[in-house]
C-alpha cells in the first residue's frame, strides 16, 4: 500500500466539503445525493444489474456518500448476497469531516453510523448487513495496477479532469479496462474527451448522455466484447 495524506477540507456555506489540494468540491453544489444517483447508478443501469457477487468498484471514496447510496439502492433491490464496493482514495478524509459532510443528506445518515463508526476505528474493510467495502489507500495510478479484481460497474469520481488530470489519464484508464468483468461498464459525471477518448482505448463503447441538474453532458459506456 502507497502511504495517504489525510484530506484538508474547507467548507461552502451550505455544508459541501472542498478540497484544498484540488480546490474542487467532493460532490455537485445542488444535490450531491441525487447526482449520485443520476450519473453513477442510472449510468450503470443500477440497481436492476445487482446480482449475488455484483462487485461495484470507484475512482475517489471521498465522503462515502457514493457508497452509501449504492448501499440504500442494493437495499432497495433486496440486498442480493454478497455485493461488493472497492473504493481507491489517496487522501483519505477523517471520520469528522465524513460525519460534517453528510449531515446534509438526511437519507444517508439513516444508514451511516456502522460506516462511520468503522472508519473512525481505522476500518477501511468492513461489512454493512451483508454490502462488504473495501476502501484501497493510496493513488489509484499504483493501487489499481496491483489490484486482483474486476468489477461490474466502475464509478469514475475523481475531482474535474482540469484539477485532478492524474485520475483521469490514458494509463489508468486502461488499468479501468483491465479491471472491468465481461460486460461491464463504467459511469462519470464529465464528458471531457481527453477521457472519453482514453476509456475507448481502454476497451468501452463511449456514449455521452444527459448530466445532471446544469451539466449538460456525461458519460458513461460498456465494455467491448
Ligand atoms: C470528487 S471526490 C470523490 C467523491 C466521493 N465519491 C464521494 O462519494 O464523496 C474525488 C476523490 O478522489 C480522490 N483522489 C484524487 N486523486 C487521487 C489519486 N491519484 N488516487 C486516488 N484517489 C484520488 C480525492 O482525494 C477525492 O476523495
Amino acid at each position: 500500500m502507497t502511504k495517504s495524506q489525510i484530506a484538508d477540507i474547507t467548507w461552502k456555506d451550505s455544508g459541501v466539503p472542498v478540497a484544498a489540494r484540488f480546490d474542487d468540491p467532493y460532490f455537485s453544489l445542488e444535490d450531491g445525493l441525487a447526482e449520485t444517483r443520476h450519473v453513477f447508478l442510472v449510468g450503470n443501469h443500477l440497481p436492476a444489474r445487482f446480482v449475488p457477487g455484483f462487485h461495484v468498484a470507484e475512482l475517489g471514496f471521498g465522503t462515502g456518500l457514493n457508497m452509501l447510496a449504492t448501499f440504500l439502492a442494493w437495499r432497495a433491490e433486496g440486498a442480493p448476497a454478497n455485493v461488493r464496493y472497492t473504493s481507491f482514495e489517496a487522501f483519505p478524509m477523517t471520520a469528522q469531516d465524513i460525519a460534517k459532510a453528510l449531515d446534509t443528506f438526511p437519507e444517508a445518515k439513516t444508514v451511516s453510523a456502522p460506516f462511520l463508526s468503522a472508519w473512525a476505528e481505522g476500518a477501511r474493510r468492513f461489512d454493512l448487513d451483508g454490502f462488504s467495502v473495501a476502501v484501497v489507500e493510496g493513488d489509484a495510478r499504483q493501487t489499481l495496477t496491483n489490484w486482483q479484481g474486476r468489477a461490474d460497474a466502475w464509478f469514475l469520481d475523481g475531482f474535474s479532469p482540469a484539477k485532478n488530470p492524474e485520475l483521469w489519464g490514458e494509463e489508468l484508464m486502461k488499468q479501468v479496462g483491465a479491471h472491468t468483468a465481461p460486460g461491464g461498464t463504467f459511469a462519470t459525471y464529465t464528458a471531457a474527451g481527453f477521457v472519453r477518448r482514453a476509456l475507448y482505448a481502454a476497451g468501452f463503447d463511449v456514449e455521452r448522455t444527459p448530466g445532471f441538474g446544469r451539466k449538460r453532458h456525461m458519460s458513461r459506456g460498456t465494455l467491448r466484447d
